[in-house]
């Protein structure tokens, strides 16, 4: 059987052999080789799946859109002392230009003083000299609650208190000593509900809804200790491959302390958890060493062969 011809060659036309030559007919209708295009990494596979479930679960998104804060939402409006350590340049990166926040809400802030200094709504406070130069120092943030304390006070600023929802997921910044599982960078997902009447069970109940969309059901909550929520609770799965129970969030119920000074109505609850998007993108994907993960020693065939995210499974 004589070999169809499928390319015409410049020696074919030089010899003038083209003349004799069987050539195969051109499949218009074939398909072509796929083109090469962008891969989503891994965590943004997972991020768009945690997206999905807070919005099935009717949370709004948070702006998260600045990596720079100042001490005072990332810490004293969440009523974190100001000797408290993470406040500490051993723990967070703070900017040296511009060093300081140059607008901060004054009636907000004024009352803020007060709770940390003297107390207030039932507290005794911290009863120390409050320092606005502290306040005032730029930061990258250490975590997006600072987000989250942003989008309370413009709810409080509200005429009319309405019961929200809102999640966010973004980076944030800690001065750690990096190891096969830190890195001074990782990424925050939080959700917060306000609802007049809410307690530890709500919190339980849709930590419960939240975990089982994402897979895990066996949960145990554990007493933990945040400057922020009172009670606050640890979230442990059992792992079926390590075969014991991890961590795999941190909850609680924002304090009095936090929330009345911004001028949210008494009987208002904040319930809110957090947890990293790094860790169960790690686990989903059997990526032992965050280094592998993220940073430069990334392997960009792992980015391309890595599969769809389905948290259901
Ligand atoms: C990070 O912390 C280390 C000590 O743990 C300190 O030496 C270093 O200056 C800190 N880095 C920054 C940028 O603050
Ligand atoms: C909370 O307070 C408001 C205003 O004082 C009142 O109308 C509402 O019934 C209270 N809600 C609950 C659940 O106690």
């Amino acid at each position: 059987v004589a070999r169809q011809e499928t390319d015409l060659t410049p020696e074919m036309i030089a010899t003038g052999s083209w003349r004799q030559l069987p050539f195969k007919p051109y499949n218009f209708s074939a398909l072509g080789l796929p083109p090469a295009c962008g891969h989503l990494h891994p965590l943004l596979k997972v991020r768009s799946q945690l997206r999905q479930i807070f919005l099935e679960m009717g949370f709004t998104e948070m702006p998260t859109d600045n990596f720079v804060e100042s001490s005072f939402w990332n810490f004293d409006a969440l009523f974190q002392p100001q000797q408290h350590p993470a406040r500490d340049q051993h723990d967070t990166f703070f900017l040296q230009d511009p060093a300081e926040a140059p607008e901060l809400p004054a009636s907000y802030m004024a009352k803020v003083k007060k709770v940390h200094s003297q107390g207030g709504y039932g507290s005794q406070g911290y009863k120390y000299e409050w320092k606005v130069e502290e306040a005032r120092k730029n930061l990258l943030r250490t975590h997006t609650t600072s987000a989250s304390a942003r989008a309370l006070y413009h709810l409080a600023c509200q005429e009319k208190f309405t019961p929200v929802k809102y999640f966010s997921i973004d980076r944030v910044f800690r001065n750690e000593s990096l190891d096969a599982t830190h890195l001074a960078e990782f990424h925050q997902v939080e959700g917060v509900v306000a609802d007049r009447g809410l307690t530890l069970g709500h919190l339980m109940g849709t930590l419960r809804e939240f975990f089982t969309k994402l897979g895990i059901t066996k949960l145990r909550f554990k007493p933990a200790y945040n400057p922020y929520t009172e009670p606050s609770m640890e979230v442990f799965s059992y792992h079926e491959g390590l075969k014991k129970w991890v961590e795999v969030g941190n909850s609680g119920v924002f304090r009095p302390e936090l929330l009345l000074p911004m001028g949210l109505p008494e009987n208002v609850s904040v319930i809110a958890w957090g947890l990293s998007l790094e860790r169960p993108t790690m686990i989903k994907y059997g990526i032992n060493n965050i280094r592998e993960l993220v940073g430069h020693r990334v392997n960009l065939q792992m980015v391309y062969d890595s599969p769809l995210c389905r948290l259901d499974t």
